[in-house]
């Protein structure tokens, strides 16, 4: 099947690596105008690559302005905004909570959770001014079981899956549905940062046997973006291979 995102101008945030990148290669095979929103650089080779139909801008999803303008180049590019992927997040300080910095947790929160908010704040009305669109925000297993060492990732995490349902009940009737994604343990920039011993533990608890490839979250972000889930709003999808199960 293709074509299942024909005229849907979308953004997606991290979309320099990873889940991010592989999204935007997803939906730009299905017929989407993509923006690829990044604040490491790598989104530009990739908008290059992918060419007619994808924008590379600088954004930094912390900060309320650049949000801002990452959803006016997407309008003034593309002429409309109709999805948005809040995509973008670090793993941050790995510390137990007394020993974690305060920069530290409060980096984590700027990121994952405030980056979540001003991405929501900022789409909406160009949103609305389209005729509505799907807000998909990137939660994770950690929002569902604990990661010792981990507490802001996790505290931000468990805010997005709040922060997506109290914005559906907010905009379901401008015909905007919000929905999270809740990965569990994916090959990506992200995994190789954290300590091999905890991978190796993660792999051993997890009922399937193995971590994932970064598509098989573009699979379900693709699915979330489509008009194939139009009454699907304030839900939370894990895709976790069954850690959470046990
Ligand atoms: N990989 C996993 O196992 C896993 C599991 C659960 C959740 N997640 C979540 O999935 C999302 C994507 O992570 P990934 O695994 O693809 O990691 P990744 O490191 O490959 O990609 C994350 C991207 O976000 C970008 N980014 C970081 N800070 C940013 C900022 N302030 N503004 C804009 N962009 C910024 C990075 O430059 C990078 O390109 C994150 O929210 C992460 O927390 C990942």
């Amino acid at each position: 099947m293709s074509g299942r995102l024909d005229g849907k101008v979308s953004i997606i945030t991290g979309a320099g690596s990873g889940i991010g990148a592989a999204t935007a290669r997803r939906f730009h095979a299905e017929g989407a105008k993509v923006v690829l929103a990044d604040i490491s650089g790598a989104q530009e080779a990739l908008a290059k690559e992918l060419g007619d139909g994808a924008l590379a801008v600088h954004a930094d999803v912390s900060k309320g302005e650049s949000v801002q303008a990452m959803v006016q180049s997407a309008v003034e590019t593309f002429g409309g905004l109709h999805v948005l992927y809040n995509n973008a997040g670090i793993d941050g300080e790995i510390a137990a909570v007394a020993d974690m910095s305060e920069e530290g947790w409060d980096q984590v929160q700027a990121i994952n959770l405030r980056g979540v908010f001003l991405g929501i704040k900022y789409a909406v009305p160009a949103m609305i001014a389209s005729g509505g669109g799907s807000i998909i925000n990137t939660a994770s297993m950690a929002a569902t079981v604990a990661f010792p060492q981990m507490a802001s990732y996790c505290a931000a995490k468990g805010g997005v899956v709040m922060l997506t349902k109290t914005a559906a009940a907010e905009y379901a009737a401008q015909k905007i549905r919000v929905n999270s994604i809740s990965p569990g343990t994916i090959q990506t920039a992200i995994t190789e940062h954290l300590p091999q011993d905890m991978i190796t533990a993660i792999i051993a608890r997890n009922p399937v046997g193995r971590i994932a490839d970064a598509g098989e979250v573009a699979s379900l972000a693709l699915f979330l973006a489509s008009d194939e889930s139009a009454f699907i709003t304030g839900s939370d999808y894990l895709i976790d291979g069954g850690y959470t199960l046990l």
